[in-house]
């Protein structure tokens, strides 16, 4: 018996040490320590031995068994991670190489390209963008701003009020004073933002996109607005652009200037070469682009002198211009897009042009 237990130990422990796969030595688990195997129903018949031979006989059976228990356990284990190792190396996956090239989808809409256009060319004269809340005071939209107690556009018709105090911003002019609170002069700053205003037709959205410019320096004159201007109108409408000042009307600049563009459709002339007369600007030989101006010298009378900005605005000291552009009216020039509503209605076939 004991004889036995050791002939089948060994022819096992053989098998077990040639299994080369883990489906082959789960198989041998079964034929040599599964229920019908010789070695555990010897185990099992130990009870109805001589009592003479059942301490022995249990015990090297036990022993046998356990023995290959872990002869299967470690061959498991060995056979097992030579397989990992086999099918990771199988499996292996080139992350450097490249990938299936990416499909042009989408592009940007023509107002963001427009903004972005904008923000590059004044970027480029030496200007930083800074952006401003949509909602803002009645202090900033209007009383820093110089705008009178009975100034029209604080109308509840003109603007929209989110309560007594708060307005979503009309223009983004309130930037002014919130940059000039941020920071001391020498100030070169555009805004970019949405603004709302109550209207809708072709040529009014009740929300749209404005960028403000704000220069504040020491002698800065209306020169350096038109010099400014005259940059932006040649990089935007082409190298033979001209830019010409009409007076105006701002409270919060003085002397305030509608600011014209020559008709790049027509070279300025107003008519065609066939004579006829340019469509854009109406045979004026000028488009209007924005409204700008000196800074009034009581604006700067509501930025108040803080550590941020000091040593302050003071307008004995300082100068500057401010000018305010509609990004949708530039990219309506610029491409000839007839109606304000197609930029926010998401046509594809209309934002696919540009
Ligand atoms: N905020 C003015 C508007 O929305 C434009 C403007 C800006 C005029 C700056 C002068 C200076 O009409």
């Amino acid at each position: 018996m004991i004889d036995r237990i050791q002939q089948l130990h060994d022819e096992a422990a053989r098998e077990i040490a040639d299994a080369t796969s883990s489906e082959q030595l789960a198989e041998l688990r079964v034929r040599w320590l599964g229920r019908k195997a010789e070695l555990p129903q010897l185990l099992r018949g130990v009870a109805e031995l001589d009592p003479s031979e059942r301490a022995e006989v249990g015990k090297a059976a036990n022993q046998a068994r356990r023995a290959l228990e872990s002869l299967l356990d470690s061959r498991a284990e060995a056979l097992s991670a030579r397989e990992l190792d086999r099918d990771l190396e199988g499996e292996q996956l080139d992350l450097t190489l490249p990938g299936a090239p990416p499909q042009p989808v989408g592009q940007l809409h023509v107002l963001t390209s427009t903004r972005r256009e904008l923000e590059d060319i004044f970027l480029g004269l030496g200007f930083t963008v800074m952006e401003g809340p949509e909602i803002d005071t009645v202090h900033y939209n209007f009383d820093a701003l110089n705008h009178s107690p009975t100034h029209p556009a604080r109308a509840r018709t003109d603007t929209f009020y989110v309560s007594e105090e708060l307005v979503l911003r009309t223009h983004t002019s309130p930037m002014q004073v919130r940059a000039m609170e941020a920071h001391p002069p020498p100030l070169y700053v555009v805004v970019p933002g949405r603004v709302y205003r109550p209207d809708n037709d072709a040529t009014h959205t009740p929300q749209f996109h404005q960028i403000e410019g704000l220069a504040v320096d020491e002698d800065i004159t209306l020169a350096d607005l038109k010099g400014t201007l005259l940059e932006f109108a040649r990089a935007t409408f082409g190298e033979r652009r001209e830019v010409r000042l009409r007076p105006h009307f701002f409270p919060f600049t003085e002397p305030s200037v509608e600011v014209d563009v020559s008709c790049f459709n027509c070279d300025g002339r107003g008519f065609m070469a066939d004579g006829s007369r340019c469509y854009l600007c109406k045979g004026e030989g000028w488009l209007e682009v924005l409204g700008a101006g000196e800074v009034d010298p009581a604006v700067y009378e509501h930025v108040p002198t803080t550590d941020r900005n000091a040593p302050g605005y003071d307008p004995e000291k300082v100068q500057g211009f401010a000018f305010g552009l509609g990004v949708e009216r530039i990219a309506m020039l610029k491409h000839g897009i007839p109606d304000l509503r197609l930029n926010f209605e998401n046509d594809l076939r209309f934002l696919e042009q540009f």
